[in-house]
């Protein structure tokens, strides 16, 4: 099957050309100009006046996933997308790779957690091919270290580690923190941080919760930037120490971008996203009323207008390095029954149909990013920090025929009205956007037409991943 997208301008992140782009049994054949294409090609999409782009990379997912953060929570109370419904919801807005999370339970081995999770992957049509991170919790299982090293072999080659969430079973100490990064170290992966100071928050939480602030305000108040400046700043010094790359995920002030920032310049081996909602949604947020704002919890908390400019500062400078979209999606039913205690609600939000073309409304129509920028945040730079590149995240000769036609004159309103996601809410509900994404190719074949899924799922397969440490 030849498919050909003629006519467009491509957009890399090395710049951009006006070209065609020969898609052939699932992957990029070529891009340029062939006399007599069109009339060998099976299918040729009109690309006039649009953009082409590789598909994007979203490595920061949370399907069907436990709360994290509530030690309570019953263990069916998950976020409201599977790996199928996400799957059609990333690929509807652009993204045509995920990376989501394999997450150690207490005292279980590293291996049989991960073949518990890709058992449930495996039992689901997906839309797009999916990895994973290995969220790791207890080294006091037998054999910890071995099997962390065994998981690259398996393609899972990044151990997400929580620094926060003190009540739940998932927070490490230092000693552990450390000990992943030494393994890490010895087997180029990488040590991905979700770094905000635990104990710090934990005490904070208990101070408002005696004083009988209960409201959602008090979930940014208990997560001051310090704390997280404080915890990237201990990660990066511990995986300098250990020897390892060091990803910092959902940077979200300009107290940790200062602190990424000098690391960098000092040579550290650290890379940082931040996240669409925190280039967007600011702390005032929370002061509306309860059940509004229980939407607007997630972690880190939303910060302040100045933090946000800082955000968009760092990435346009390159001391941010990707755009991620933390998609961890719940109903209003879900948030709004934990709305009476910031404690009580679960973290995050949808948003990963949102990330392309908010971050082009944003982004490029702006003025802030190129276009070019914005495919290095979004693509090149996510797949080459984990393992995927050139495979995914570029349209080079010989990568998967994942391929994002984007109609910069095509205008539309982002609402939970026209949602794929099973999120019934929006956060960026209202936001008219002119330039949105058209029709969306995965190995080579036309899956997304006018907003709608027009393949069987089931293209997507589980991702097995290079070691990409050196990327660093
Ligand atoms: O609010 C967030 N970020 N929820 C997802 C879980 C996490 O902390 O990454
Ligand atoms: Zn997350």
């Amino acid at each position: 099957m030849k498919l050909l997208i003629a006519g467009g301008q491509v957009v890399t992140a090395e710049g951009s050309l006006d070209a065609d782009v020969l898609v052939d049994e699932g992957r990029i054949a070529w891009v340029g100009h062939v006399p007599g294409a069109e009339t060998d090609a099976d299918r040729v999409i009109d690309a006039r006046g649009k953009l082409v782009m590789p598909g994007a990379v979203d490595m920061h997912t949370h399907l069907e996933a436990p709360h994290n953060e509530i030690p309570d929570a019953p263990d069916d109370a998950l976020t409201c997308d599977d790996y199928h419904d996400g799957s059609i919801a990333a690929v509807v807005g652009g993204t045509t790779t995920l990376v989501d999370f394999a997450t150690q339970g207490p005292g279980v081995g590293l291996i049989a957690s991960l073949d518990e999770c890709r058992a449930k992957l495996a039992a689901r049509p997906l839309a797009t091919d999916i990895g994973l991170h290995m969220i790791v919790a207890d080294l006091d299982v037998p054999d910890a270290e071995a099997e962390l090293a065994a998981l690259c072999d398996q393609g899972v080659t990044s151990y997400k580690l929580f620094m926060a969430y003190k009540e739940s079973p998932l927070m490490v100490d230092d000693d552990t923190l450390f000990r992943v990064a030494q393994v890490a170290a010895a087997n180029d992966a990488v040590v991905v941080v979700h770094a905000e100071s635990g104990d710090a928050i934990n005490v904070l939480q208990r101070q408002a919760l005696q004083a009988g602030d209960t409201s959602a305000i008090w979930h940014a108040r208990t997560r001051p930037p310090a704390t997280e400046a404080e915890a990237i700043n201990r990660a990066v010094e511990l995986c300098r120490v250990a020897g390892a790359a060091l990803y910092v995920m959902h940077v979200s002030c300009a107290e940790a971008v200062d602190v990424i920032e000098r690391a960098k310049s000092r040579g550290a081996r650290v890379r940082a996203e931040t996240c669409t909602h925190y280039l967007y949604v600011d702390e005032s947020w929370l002061e509306r009323s309860a059940d509004e704002a229980c939407q607007y919890v997630f972690t880190p908390p939303p910060r302040s207008e100045q933090d946000r400019e800082a955000l968009w500062d760092a990435l346009a400078r390159g001391v941010l390095d990707v755009v991620s979209t933390d998609h961890c999606p719940y109903t209003l039913e879900q948030k709004r029954d934990g709305a009476h205690s910031f404690m009580a609600t679960p973290n995050g939000v949808p948003g990963v149909e949102n990330r392309v073309e908010v971050m082009f409304e944003l982004g490029v129509r702006s003025g802030r990013l190129s276009a070019s920028r914005l495919v290095e945040l979004l693509c090149s730079a996510p797949a080459r920090l984990y393992g995927m590149y050139p495979r995914k995240g570029t349209l080079s000769p010989g990568a998967d025929g994942d391929v994002v036609v984007f109609d910069p004159a095509r205008e539309r309103t982002l609402s939970a009205a026209t949602q794929i996601s099973n999120s019934d809410y929006c956060v960026f509900e209202g936001m008219r956007v002119a330039g949105s994404v058209d029709t969306v190719v995965v190995a080579g074949r036309v899956v997304v037409e006018d907003r709608r899924h027009v393949a069987e799922p089931g293209l997507g397969s589980f991702l097995a991943r290079q070691r990409s440490a050196q990327a660093f």
